[in-house]
């Protein structure tokens, strides 16, 4: 039974505040849980709730959402069975009764969600993968590692694309992918600083170059996964997110580096021959958020050839998904935690992508804790991929290693996902 929820400020990797939730139960147990941020949030995304007191962080506080777990959660959950997570977070969406958890904030909803389950967990004494996935859960995903950040993760004369990342998908296991991803992130800042480029890294870790197009990266890390003594494309694949919402307007793409212009079919060509170049398996958020129609151009080009993955398109809604299932405009779908803001949420999106022979893709935003729940959430969904960064800053290299202690412990008994994760049918 739960007896406690204790809720407090702390910062998360981009120095900004965010929740941190303690709770406790009524045998002395207790269990911990943090919040992440996202930097390009897709506008259907359930509210974060921040203070808007310019006196404190600049008005990203928290403490009114931290109010609302003391004041109005707790009351509620006390007494509660913290491994009844389908109750415990319908009593927290019917107590916030809007649709997008605007009133008590879904990283308030969130934080006590999660460390519910982690303390459910403890109580059934399971880790945290078997617990939320059943003693079958078995699945190690492949890291895709965000080794070159742009767009709004980069805040300099980065790429217009926000993300970069290499699939290790040719590996054996996790370890071995974590280990090729590693060898091709420090053969990557060799290869930048030849070419007499920053090394500084970006939110996710990753490289931040000034670069002339978007084609650069790619050429790069290409460079980067030969000079590691690997294949490019075999060994190890290329995943792309430009997170297009944040460089278009009315349908229209602008692409700074390149000086463009480009609607949404001329769009879709311009991936099509990016595609042509380079080992691309993956593309996230090719197109906008509200371009249900230019989405239906990107798949009739390109379903078959990547996994074609929306982010802030649907926002790891079922709503959303739903439609994107019934209008046929991709075959996957990213899952993070706080855009829906609750666990059960969260499964309902999985399973609904699942049965409808629709990829999961999981990803941490860009704003992390060093809290690596999703690591052992994506190997309980049998999502098959994630996405948590570079192979560097200890946010993002804490999901990575906690899915190798998962690997660790179940011995002979895991699986990697390798190439059977990614989608690549019509
Ligand atoms: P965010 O970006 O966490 O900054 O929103 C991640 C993404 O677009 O996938
Ligand atoms: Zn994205």
């Amino acid at each position: 039974q739960i007896q406690q929820i204790t809720a407090r400020e702390i910062l998360d990797s981009r120095g900004n505040p965010t929740i941190e939730v303690d709770v406790f139960d009524t045998a002395g147990r207790s269990a911990r849980a943090s919040v992440p941020s996202g930097a390009s949030t897709g506008s259907r995304e359930a509210i974060e709730f921040r203070d808007n007191d310019k006196s404190r962080f600049g008005g990203k506080g928290v403490l009114q959402a931290i109010e609302h777990i003391h004041q109005t959660i707790a009351p509620a959950l006390i007494g509660c069975d913290a491994r009844q997570m389908r109750q415990i977070d319908a009593k927290m969406i019917e107590l916030d009764g809007t649709e997008n958890k605007a009133k008590l904030g879904a990283n308030a909803i969130l934080g006590v969600s999660l460390a519910c389950a982690r303390l459910g967990a403890l109580q059934s004494d399971l880790p945290l993968y078997q617990y939320l996935g059943g003693t079958g859960a078995n699945l190690l995903p492949v890291p895709c590692m965000n080794i070159i950040n742009g767009g709004v993760h980069a805040r300099w004369q980065g790429a217009d694309f926000q993300e970069f990342m290499i699939a290790p998908w040719g590996a054996g296991s996790i370890s071995e992918a974590v280990r090729w991803g590693s060898e091709v992130y420090q053969a990557l800042r060799n290869v930048l600083k030849e070419k007499g480029l920053s090394t500084g890294i970006g939110d996710e870790g990753g490289f931040a170059p000034q670069v002339k197009s978007n084609r650069e990266p790619l050429e790069y890390i290409v460079q980067a996964i030969e000079a590691a003594g690997f294949k490019p494309g075999e060994d190890v694949a290329i995943c792309i997110d430009p997170a297009s919402s944040e460089f278009s307007e009315n349908g229209i793409y602008t692409l700074k580096t390149e000086n463009a212009k480009l609607n949404a079919t001329q769009m879709s060509d311009y991936y099509a021959k990016l595609i042509d170049d380079f080992p691309v398996v993956l593309l996230e958020d090719g197109l906008a958020e509200d371009d249900w129609e230019g989405w239906k151009v990107l798949y009739n080009k390109l379903a078959g050839r990547v996994e074609l993955v929306g982010d802030d398109i649907f926002v790891t809604n079922i709503t959303y998904i739903q439609r994107g299932i019934d209008e046929q405009l991709a075959n996957s779908a990213l899952i993070k935690l706080n855009q829906i803001g609750s666990l059960s949420e969260t499964f309902d999106a999985v399973n609904l992508c699942h049965q409808n022979n629709w990829g999961t893709f999981v990803s941490h935003r860009s704003g992390e804790t060093t809290d690596s729940f999703i690591a052992d959430m994506t190997v309980a969904m049998r999502a098959g991929h994630l996405k948590t960064g570079a192979p560097c800053r200890g946010e993002r290299v804490e999901k990575y290693n906690q899915l190798m202690r998962i690997e660790q412990q179940l011995g002979s008994a895991a699986v990697f996902a390798g190439k059977n994760a990614f989608i690549r049918n019509c």
